[in-house]
């Protein structure tokens, strides 16, 4: 018999000016970025986050705590990378990955199919087991005034 297991992951990073904007490992140009210890990549932290879930293995701050120094401006690809090894160390394989990231401006949809094979390669995947999209916060919120951005993800494993 298959088992199934799901995970869930969601991330928040405050905007702030003269900080890149990476998104799933893709550095989208822009005059603003996302403030946090590491490169601030929401997209991959929710992932990686929801990968940890469907182990229940905890969270991305367990594994990286963000006052250890180690952390400091790391490439968030190690994080999910790492995540990824723990999920085929279990036994388990990846059905497919679905994200959204909550963004008010700059539009991102030129940047999902690079996002998307970024992830792919990454995760070792097909291009159309990796979904992303995105949505404005119809100007509502902090992520609608341009404060923050968020980034929810969800995995599905199998063996
Ligand atoms: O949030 P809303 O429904 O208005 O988004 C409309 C479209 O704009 C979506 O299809 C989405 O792919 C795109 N979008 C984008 N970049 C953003 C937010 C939304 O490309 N930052
Ligand atoms: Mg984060």
């Amino acid at each position: 018999m298959t088992a199934i297991r799901t995970g869930l992951g969601w991330d928040n990073h405050r905007i702030a000016e003269g900080r890149p904007l990476i998104l799933g490992g893709v550095t989208v140009p822009c005059e603003f970025g996302l403030d946090g210890h590491s490169d601030a990549d929401i997209l991959l932290h929710a992932l990686t986050d929801a990968l940890l879930g469907a182990l229940a293995l905890g969270d991305i701050g367990m594994h990286f705590p963000d006052n250890d120094p180690q952390w400091k401006g790391a490439s968030s690809d190690r994080f999910l990378v790492h995540a990824a090894g723990l999920t085929k160390e279990r036994g388990w394989t990846i059905a497919n990955v679905d994200t959204t990231v909550i963004l008010q401006r700059p539009k991102l949809k030129d940047f999902r199919n690079p996002i998307r094979e970024n992830i792919a390669r990454l995760l070792g995947l097909e291009l159309d087991q990796v979904s992303v999209k995105f949505k404005t916060a119809e100007c509502v919120g902090p992520v609608g005034e341009g404060k923050s951005a968020e980034a929810q993800a969800i995995v599905t494993l199998f063996q």
